[in-house]
């Protein structure tokens, strides 16, 4: 593997293998990499002549800036499971390769409604850092393909209309959440999570589920009202618990029974903010698309 920096030297790099004809698959990660991860770099292998992954924490998309401070980072380990994984080449950008004129006057993306509910409303100007970074890594690599997890479902959404924003030709390819054996979505912030808040922290995956279970044609406030007592019962203290349309995430107080729908929650354990989501009704869930 790879491992390149400055931009300069990725861009050399890969401009020789564009001309020998090759395609690109590109998974960008803020490190402290788990298996969720490295399925997305064992999807852009099938599909891509190169696998190129990133690591970069980024400092504009942190609305707390000790969020930022305590993300977990692990760049030996990374590397290490990176080469494993057979990643063809690690993009180890510095702060001046992703933000060469500085972050004081950095672009704005017109995400609209998507950044005004869920993750957008609970972390104000998340979204336009995702933006930020992910529109200059495209820049950069210029892939054909960008992988992405599942599990930050509305970033996809967000992604794909970066995507649109910009016009760019690469296929966005959302990959299935990974979990532990008890239901538990792989997430870097697991790691800040102390044994006791690890297993509690099951009570996400346990509301979801309920919410499967449970979810009928009708109205949907009762269903979403048990689900945060499943959670308060696991001493998870939620920001949401919402119901909307899978396509454009709109929230929805009722369900006519056909149409695609995304359950997604976010809540606190301890001092560790967590995020998932189900596609229902479960059929509807055939990703890796
Ligand atoms: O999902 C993430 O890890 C990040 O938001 C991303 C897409 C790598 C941008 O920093």
């Amino acid at each position: 593997m790879f491992i390149l920096r400055p931009s300069e030297l990725l861009q050399k790099h890969l401009v020789k293998l564009r001309v020998q004809g090759k395609t690109i698959g590109f998974v960008p990660t803020m490190g402290a990499l788990h298996p969720g991860h490295l399925s997305l770099v064992e999807y852009a292998q099938k599909q891509n002549d190169i696998v190129v992954a990133s690591i970069f924490v980024n400092p504009t998309q942190f609305n707390d800036l000790n969020d930022f401070k305590l993300y977990p980072r692990s760049a030996e380990q990374d590397i290490y499971l990176l080469e494993k994984a057979g990643c063809d080449i690690l993009f180890l950008p510095s702060t001046k390769d992703i933000y060469p004129a500085g972050t004081s006057q950095l672009p704005h993306y017109e995400l609209d409604y998507l950044e005004t509910i869920l993750e957008g409303k609970y972390r104000p100007g998340h979204f336009q850092g995702v933006c930020q970074v992910v529109h200059r890594l495209m820049t950069l690599v210029a892939p054909e393909n960008l992988y992405l997890g599942q599990k930050d479902y509305q970033q996809c959404l967000v992604l794909k209309r970066l995507l649109s924003l910009t016009g760019s030709p690469a296929q966005i390819k959302i990959c299935p959440t990974l979990r532990e054996n008890d239901g538990l979505a792989m997430s870097s912030r697991n790691m800040r999570l102390m044994p006791e808040e690890r297993n509690l922290a099951t009570g996400i995956y346990k509301a979801l589920t309920f919410i499967n279970e449970q979810l009928q044609p009708g109205t949907l406030a009762a269903i979403k009202e048990d689900a945060v007592r499943i959670l308060c019962k696991y001493h998870l203290k939620p920001d949401y618990v919402e119901i909307a349309d899978a396509d454009t995430l709109q929230l929805l107080s009722s369900w006519d029974g056909c149409k695609k729908i995304v359950a997604v929650i976010a809540a606190f354990m301890g001092q560790v903010r967590l995020i998932d989501n189900m596609i229902l009704p479960l059929n509807f869930a055939s990703y890796a698309n």
